[in-house]
């Protein structure tokens, strides 16, 4: 047995912990979408307008922040006034997915889209078209959605069967336009950003834009730069960065620790972003970072299959490590988005004809939801390290074997804490000042091998179970199962 110890400094608070930290997004790729959370009013599974019922009932129960829709690359191909409406009468369409042309029938559109929202209590966040599309058309999907006023799109908005704005406040301008969106160089995206950015803010002021950024460096400079005169314009830059190492099932104990050190540097990427913000922002505004796409991607998530790939809990063990660091850039992140909400890569939920499961990852975002809206305090964790090495773009490193994150919220506090290693359990010492510890519950979320996970034949594998901790004075003593996460809420 391994042994941590975690001080909480429950007085030093770093900020407020946004729900849209714990985002999530929904691609028209693969079954993501279509026969994935939408199966039609027609399907035999049962469904609310068309959303399989018992997705919408597990999505309420993990809750959804926020919801970026429809893509991802599909986004800049998507001309949003072919999914408005009588469904018989929408233009069927050619669309690409993971490298397959496939039909589009413009089932799932706007309203649909919002109505999923409505229905799960999410905030919604529309990714416009800049590849193949206009700034004209952004600014007339902005006012269709928005406008209180009764233009002719308004009227067709009610006549569609909502007759008061939609009040959709989160707007990408593009997505990945380095590569799928366009492939533009970094100066050439940022004033074609201006240009949409311009008539989408006249369309409604209100909003909030997001502009294309990238996991790399120069992009990012170039497009901020560019745009450092026109921050009226700019509220947010997009990062993605997704990561893998061996294959998602059959992995060797260097490729486990590996992926937990990829996931942890997307710290790096956070970081560069956040400094060359303020460097063009300089005190003038707050331009925060949508972390917009994030997740293991592994080599068998390839086209053909769909992108999909068997969810284990060693991916919601390197997921955890993940929205630690984004606990501790509370400040410089207004929003997170795990990539897909359903059955695309790294998905909370999978599904297959009828049958319907929660992976590892769904269960990792249970577990961490008590830390939504609270105050994330200062953690320090000592744990032993185990040196990884290079590989691809992974730089060598020291990966904690414990990574941990607290917050409080109305007189309670909840710690996470997961353990890395793949075989040892850890002790792990929680050392609390400015507060003592109270009786409450321990969730914990462990699986028989790192390399475990659900699905249609065994769809409780994995899973939490749930302790009651009776605890009292400064230190409490926890001890987290190999590979597994656990949240004290107490
Ligand atoms: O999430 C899958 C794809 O990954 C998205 O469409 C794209 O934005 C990214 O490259």
């Amino acid at each position: 047995m391994s042994e941590a110890t975690i001080t909480i400094r429950a007085e030093e608070t770093q900020g407020t912990i946004s729900p849209y930290l714990h985002g999530h997004f929904a691609e028209h790729l693969g079954r993501c979408c279509y026969d994935g959370v939408w199966v039609g009013t027609d399907s035999p599974i049962p469904n609310k307008g068309g959303f399989r019922t018992d997705i919408l009932d597990a999505l309420r129960e993990v809750g959804v922040p926020i919801l970026r829709w429809p893509g991802g690359c599909f986004a800049d191909t998507y001309h949003w006034k072919d999914g408005i409406g009588a469904p018989e009468k929408r233009p069927r369409t050619l669309a690409e997915s993971c490298g397959l042309r496939v039909l589009e029938d413009n089932a799932l559109g706007t309203h649909e889209f919002l109505a999923l929202c409505r229905e799960i209590g999410a905030e919604p966040y529309l990714a416009g078209n800049v590849g193949s599309g206009s700034p004209q058309e952004l600014a007339e999907w902005i006012e269709y959605c928005n406008t209180s006023l009764p233009t002719t799109l308004a009227q067709q908005r009610a006549a569609n069967g909502h007759p008061d704005p939609m009040t959709v406040k989160y707007w990408g301008v593009g997505n990945e336009n380095w590569g799928c969106g366009g492939n533009y160089a970094p100066e050439d995206y940022a004033k074609e950003y201006r240009r949409f950015a311009t008539f989408a803010r006249m369309a409604d002021p209100t909003t909030q834009l997001i502009a294309c950024g990238h996991n790399n460096r120069d992009w990012n400079l170039k497009v901020v730069e560019t745009l450092r005169n026109n921050l009226g314009l700019l509220d947010h830059l997009s990062v993605h960065q997704y990561y893998k190492a061996g294959s998602g099932t059959d992995f060797d104990e260097e490729e486990h620790y590996r992926l937990m050190r990829a996931g942890d540097l997307i710290d790096e990427g956070i970081a560069f972003t956040d400094e060359i913000l303020r460097f063009f922002t300089a005190g003038r505004k707050k331009v925060k970072i949508a972390f917009d796409e994030w997740g293991a991607w592994h080599p068998e998530a390839v086209g053909g299959c769909g992108y999909e790939m068997p969810c284990t809990q060693r991916d919601a063990v390197s997921g955890a490590g993940v929205l630690d660091v984004f606990h501790r850039w509370a400040d410089s992140l207004s929003m997170t988005n795990i990539a897909q909400i359903v059955n695309v890569l790294q998905a909370p939920i999978q599904t297959q004809g009828d049958k319907m499961w929660l992976t590892p990852t769904y269960y990792l975002f249970l577990l961490y939801k008590p830390h939504r809206g609270a105050e994330a305090v200062r953690v320090e964790v000592e744990s032993a390290a185990r040196d990884t090495q290079e590989l691809d773009f992974l730089k060598p490193g020291s990966l904690p074997m414990v990574s941990a994150t607290a917050s409080r919220k109305e007189g309670r506090l909840t710690v996470s804490v997961s353990n890395r290693h793949a075989q040892e359990p850890c002790e792990v010492t929680l050392n609390l000042h400015g507060d003592a510890f109270r009786e409450g519950t321990l969730h914990t979320l462990a699986a028989d091998a790192p390399n475990a996970y659900n699905s249609a034949e065994q769809p409780n594998r994995v899973g939490v179970t749930r302790t009651t901790l009776n605890a009292s004075g400064t230190t409490l003593t926890l001890t987290v199962p190999p590979c597994a996460v656990v949240t004290a809420e107490v």
